[in-house]
């Protein structure tokens, strides 16, 4: 039997080349070749947990979008829709929420983490700016795969966790009423370690990040921000450990690593080897940023392939819900 896939995206603008790199290129590369069924979906009603801002949700929404198209994920090979679309997810996710003891939710690590900080903050509430929907984060996820009966669940390690939560909620109501809902496995999808400028992993919250499609402006000024040392210009340079060879390897050919080594090896100033850098990004990622540009230009496309995509999905959405309410509440249908 072939295997379901699902994985969430968060809608929290536009993401960067180690997102890029380490996730989203990897993910779309399985869809186009791997067998099984694929579901790539936008998890915009989960940034209601902490966004305030329904202008800067629905801007999310569209860049997220318009970066996985652009890509070139191929929506007959995946079915790519947001969460919103979708409201067989909340049904699930009240069902899921009557199952889950409290108790699990508690041990949450995001949660315990917001009531660690408000500890160290002295917050005589430990539940201080704790929302139910923050607290409960866990079951909607739960919902987002189940819904779909998800055999692998590619995630980060930060999201190991949720997945196990949502396994134990299906293996708890598989034990209550019988085999209902698919157990889903994590699989990690972080690829390769992608440094950003400082040297540290790259991160939009260490401020160190390359957004995937800045302008040819910006990420020259960004590249140029590349933390080096103090080799003067003709010295030879070490390739071992260097941020901008790293970073070449990452999106030249084999014959212009080649050339890049031989230019440190001889010595090339910083100034150039971040010239060389910069072109080679820029090659790599133009034709997708101006596909990009295109797309966000012209919203209604994206709106017209989410609306499709979310069509698709609803019609497996629905079949498990109706096995639930059966089965659950004793209704018909
Ligand atoms: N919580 C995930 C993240 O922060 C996003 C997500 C929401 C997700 N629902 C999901 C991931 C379901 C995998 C499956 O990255």
């Amino acid at each position: 039997m072939s295997k379901t896939y699902l994985t969430g995206i968060q809608s929290t603008g536009m993401p960067h080349i180690g997102n890029y790199l380490g996730a989203i290129k990897p993910a779309i590369d399985f869809s186009n070749t791997a067998d099984g069924k694929f579901l790539y979906f936008i998890a915009d009603y989960h940034s209601l947990t902490s966004l305030r801002d329904p202008k800067a949700i629905s801007e999310g929404i569209y860049e997220v979008a318009a970066v996985w198209l652009a890509l070139g994920l191929d929506t007959s090979k995946a079915i790519f829709y947001k969460q919103s679309d979708v409201p067989e997810i909340f049904e699930l996710t009240w069902i899921l929420n009557c199952h889950i003891p409290k108790g699990d939710l508690n041990r949450a690590h995001s949660y315990k983490a917001a009531i660690a900080a408000n500890e160290e903050n002295g917050k005589k509430d430990l539940d201080h700016g704790v929302n139910v929907g923050l607290f409960g984060y866990p079951v909607l996820m739960a919902a987002d795969i189940l819904l779909f009966d998800t055999n692998i669940v590619p995630v980060g390690k930060d999201q190991v966790q949720h997945v196990e939560i949502a396994r134990s909620i299906a293996q708890r109501i598989n034990g209550q009423y019988g085999q209902l809902l698919t157990e889903p496995l994590e699989s990690l999808s972080e690829g390769e370690y992608i440094a950003g400028l400082d040297g540290r992993k790259m991160s939009k919250s260490y401020g160190n990040s390359i957004p995937l499609f800045a302008t040819e402006k910006r990420l020259k000024k960004l590249i140029n921000k590349i933390t080096t040392d103090s080799t003067g210009p003709d010295e030879p340079k070490s390739t071992e450990d260097s941020l901008i060879f790293d970073l070449y390897k990452l999106f030249a050919n084999e014959t212009q690593i080649n050339s890049f080594a031989k230019d440190f090896k001889e010595g090339i100033s910083w100034g150039h080897a971040k010239a060389g850098l910069f072109e080679v990004v820029n090659d790599h990622l133009a034709p997708f940023r101006q596909r990009y540009n295109e797309l966000m230009e012209n919203r209604n496309l994206i709106d017209d392939e989410l609306e499709a995509g979310a069509k698709k999905a609803r019609i497996i959405a629905k079949e498990t819900i109706s096995r639930l309410r059966k089965n659950i509440m004793g209704l018909k249908s």
